[in-house]
């Protein structure tokens, strides 16, 4: 009797042909398993969307869309083709696309819930941050490196927003902006979220000032306000040109702060409505300032934003993400060659290729990291690594070791950089991160 040929699943892009020999595993469990980057950050539970696939061929050789995934497609107005890889299980050959690569990707994917041809009134944090001495600087120097400058600069002034949930909304000319709260969350949250965001802006303007632009002779200085309020969002516009609009005196005013930053030579300032989002032992204010804005009838107190009273973890882990990543196969190839001295019989539980080992390791922790902005799915997304773990035969003793190698390595890249706040908020992540996956060892 002729065997029965197993399924294929097909990777479009990176055309990688996986056999699917597990009847019980999703598609997602079968890019885990065989190496291949598939975000997935609520652990496979059918919540964040951001393991999704588009279906290029063989749809009808997967199993119908599950209850939980029924809802998201329709709240979220996917086509057919739009399956989620952790909800279904594969019956014949199919080729499919992985659809969300980045983290920027899933912050975006809160547009989906912006309603489309109206403007629905949603409670946001809005941030402007622009180059003050701009104009002086483009009339000053070349034309290349001011491309070059200004395109290090949006890098490196977006991954704050991106890092805590925001959505980069747009640049204009030397100036961005980001929203914060588009798709829900507390007040608190989101103005949390902001806040940590232009500070996190701060630290990465001062490094690129100090690390790179000394060659250039330049130095960038910024300006940023945020504000919280009700403003109108909806992708309007023309039918075949609909775009992500925010209207309301909320989005003005928050350009009017910013702006109010030259007044008074100050580098943060937020609204009082900001200020009083958060318990008042929070931030730690400079001046405060009072001023009435062209077409206001009342006067807004302003406050200069220096940082947080106590420590603020992800803002530590975010400062230092630079560091520990700028050679990511090195911290992988450190981190391993410690766990391997400390325990050198958990080297026969990788099976696989370490570089690509390596590679998910790092892609993991910054993972972490940026989800902690989005906490809702930390949690479920740790069970299901803890319970991948648990297969690959990982047990509780491991886990300090991995700890432990892993502190040590990070202290070892941040050099210089290194402090104890630093040291103490990855120690307080790994803690959780391993105590959570620990739950799930047999
Ligand atoms: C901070 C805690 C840890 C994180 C973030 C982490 C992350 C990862 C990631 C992202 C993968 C890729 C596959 C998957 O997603 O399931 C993986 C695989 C793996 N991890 Fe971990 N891990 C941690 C702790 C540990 C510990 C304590 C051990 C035990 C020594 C371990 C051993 C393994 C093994 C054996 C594999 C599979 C490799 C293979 O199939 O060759 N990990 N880990
Ligand atoms: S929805 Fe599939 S991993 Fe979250």
């Amino acid at each position: 009797m002729p065997a029965i040929r197993k399924p294929v699943i097909t990777y479009t892009g990176i055309d990688q042909k996986v056999t699917y020999d597990d009847p019980d595993s999703t598609i997602l469990d079968c890019s885990i398993s065989n190496q291949i980057p598939h975000l997935h950050e609520c652990g496979g539970n059918g919540r964040c969307s951001t393991c999704r696939i588009r279906v290029i061929q063989g749809s009808s050789n997967l199993t119908p869309r599950t209850l939980k995934e029924q809802q998201m497609a329709e709240f979220r107005r996917w086509d057919p083709s739009i399956r989620l890889a952790c909800q279904c299980y594969v019956k014949g050959d199919v080729d499919i696309q992985r659809l969300v690569w980045t983290s920027s990707e899933v912050n975006k994917l809160q547009l989906e819930t912006v309603p489309d041809g109206e403007a629905e009134e949603r409670a946001i944090a809005i941030l402007f941050c622009d180059i003050r001495n701009f104009t002086k600087m483009a009339f000053e120097n070349n034309t290349f490196d001011i491309a070059h400058v200004l395109n290090r600069f949006y890098t490196i002034i977006g991954d704050p927003i991106l890092l805590n949930n925001g959505v980069i909304y747009q640049y204009i000319g030397d100036e961005i902006v980001g929203l914060f709260g588009i798709s829900g969350g507390t007040r608190e949250k989101n103005c949390r979220d902001a806040a940590r965001a232009a500070l996190g802006m701060y630290y990465a303007i001062e490094h690129l000032n100090h690390m790179e632009l000394v060659d250039f002779d330049l130095k960038i200085k910024t300006g940023i306000g945020i504000n919280f309020g009700r403003a109108y969002i909806g992708h309007l516009g023309h039918p075949k040109h609909k775009q992500l609009a925010i209207v309301g005196d909320p989005i003005n005013t928050a350009s009017r702060i910013q702006s109010f930053n030259k007044e008074v030579n100050s580098r943060i300032l937020i609204s009082h409505s900001v200020y009083k989002s958060v318990p008042e032992d929070t931030f730690e204010i400079g001046q405060d300032y009072i001023t009435r804005f062209a077409g206001h009838e009342h006067e807004s107190q302003l406050y200069e934003l220096k940082g947080f009273k106590k420590m603020d973890i992800q803002l530590e882990l975010q400062k230092s993400l630079d560091y520990i990543f700028s050679n990511k196969e090195r911290f992988a190839a450190k981190f391993y060659e410690r766990v391997f001295e400390k325990a050198p019989q958990a080297r026969d539980l990788f099976k696989k290729n370490m570089r690509d080992q390596g590679r998910l390791l790092t892609h993991m922790l910054g993972g972490i990291v940026y989800s902690m902005s989005r906490p809702e799915h930390l949690e479920t997304g740790l069970a299901f690594l803890g319970k991948s773990h648990a297969k690959y035969g990982v047990t509780e003793e491991h886990y300090p070791v991995v700890l432990s190698s892993m502190i040590e390595t990070i202290r070892e890249e941040l050099g210089e950089h290194c402090t104890p706040d630093l040291i103490s908020a990855w120690e307080q992540v790994l803690v959780y991160v391993t105590d959570e996956m620990k739950k799930y060892t047999t």
